[in-house]
């Protein structure tokens, strides 16, 4: 079985078919997606696309919650804004 990877950061990150981004970034124990416009860390926090915590920017795409956007194979995946502290 060939592995099939996103791209986070340029990095690839093996994710399993039906994955979230959220789950090949929780799996690969990234738990912090960037920095928010407040400030705060952008992270998964309700998993269903109601906070808008989890934003990412997706190439091509924009900008998708993570909890929602479905892997697909060499899908380029960053912060939409870099914390401090990366
Ligand atoms: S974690 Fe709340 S919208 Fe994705």
């Amino acid at each position: 079985m060939t592995t099939q990877t996103i791209l986070w950061r340029g990095h690839p990150l093996a994710f399993t078919l039906g994955d979230t981004v959220a789950m090949a970034l929780t799996r690969a124990g990234i738990d912090q997606y960037g920095t928010r416009l407040t400030g705060l860390d952008a992270a998964l926090f309700c998993g269903i696309g109601q906070c808008q915590n989890c934003l990412v920017a997706i190439k091509g795409q924009g900008v998708a919650e993570a909890c929602l956007t479905l892997c697909e194979p060499d899908l380029a995946v960053s912060p939409v804004r870099e914390a401090p502290h990366d």
